[in-house]
């Protein structure tokens, strides 16, 4: 059987498929669905300093093969997360991703802090790509801005550190370039798309946000195109998210450069996929004729004409 495990700099996996941060509540709720201690890692919902309500209902919407949320950060709070979730979660058996958003650049590091002192904790995703909230979106959109809340947060926290970066720039590699020069272990492409979805008989936005974030199927070649670019460019391990339905897309990003994936979307309507394509993934790499996931990540080949 080929080995599964995963080492994306300082941050270790016992296989490359992990949940996706807003898809996977705290996990509890998805216990009887997927055997937990088989993933790769699970990546809470965003934490913030304080709790959120989020944005207005109407709050998700299914579009043509995807999905526009504009949840807005909707969470218990860092306390609550600490207080309330986090030992059920480190007791899963599975790898433990926080995931973080500030509004500034303290807050970042506030919570970086503490939770750098928390215990068992696998690592530290940074969510500098939320497109629901003012600020959130605005960290991934600059380089140095990027660069400037990793550097920070490698300085006062200890754990292996992911950015996440948003696909709404021009170039995605230039900020995967700045958060790989800043520290990060690790970039996690892409968040969703900024979109909307109109009631046009009724003249108005579905969303109660206006706009949202969209994520499913529809954006994996988009998403896929990213990935190839960063890898060309970056050395820095890529962690794809991003439309994942079945074991040939995992393989897709693996070959275009990922050295792991998250299931997002696809947790909705098929909460038991991640545990599948885990089953699915030795499988596939053996027809491949490999012997671990290292030996396909990056190998595509590009026709010279
Ligand atoms: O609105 C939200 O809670 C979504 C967060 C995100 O896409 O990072």
């Amino acid at each position: 059987m080929p080995d599964l495990a995963v080492t994306l700099n300082r941050l270790h996996l016992a296989n490359p498929v992990l949940v996706a941060s807003g898809t996977f509540g705290y996990a509890r709720e998805m216990a009887g669905f997927v055997p937990l201690a088989r993933l790769g890692g699970i990546i809470p919902k965003t934490i913030t300093p304080l709790p959120r309500i989020g944005n207005p209902p109407p709050r998700t919407v299914e579009t043509a093969s995807g999905l526009l949320n504009s949840i807005g950060l909707d969470n218990d709070g860092l306390d609550a997360f600490i207080e309330k979730h986090l030992d059920y979660l480190l007791g899963l058996g599975t790898a433990v991703i926080a995931n973080i958003a500030g509004h500034d650049r303290d807050e970042f590091l506030r919570m970086a802090e503490r939770l750098g002192r928390c215990q068992g904790l696998a690592g530290l995703e940074l969510n500098i790509s939320c497109p629901n909230v003012s600020g959130g979106v605005d960290f991934g959109v600059d380089p140095e801005m990027t660069a400037s809340v990793v550097r920070g947060v490698r300085e006062v926290c200890g754990l292996p550190l992911v950015a996440k970066l948003t696909p709404n720039v021009t170039d995605i590699t230039a900020i995967a370039q700045a958060a790989a020069q800043a520290g990060a272990d690790a970039v996690t492409i892409a968040n969703t798309f900024q979109g909307m979805s109109i009631d046009w008989r009724q003249r108005r936005p579905i969303l109660g946000n206006v706009v949202g974030g969209l994520s499913g199927p529809a954006i994996k070649p988009i998403v896929l195109r990213m990935v190839w670019q960063v890898a060309r460019k970056v050395p820095v391990p890529i962690i794809a998210v991003g439309g994942i339905d079945g074991i040939d897309d995992v393989l897709e990003y693996l070959v275009a450069g990922a050295s792991a994936v998250q299931i997002g979307t696809a947790n909705f309507y098929n909460p038991s996929l991640a545990g599948m394509l885990i089953d699915q993934l030795d499988q596939a790499l053996a027809s491949a004729g490999c012997q671990n996931v290292r030996e396909i990540v990056g190998t595509l080949q590009i026709p010279q004409r």
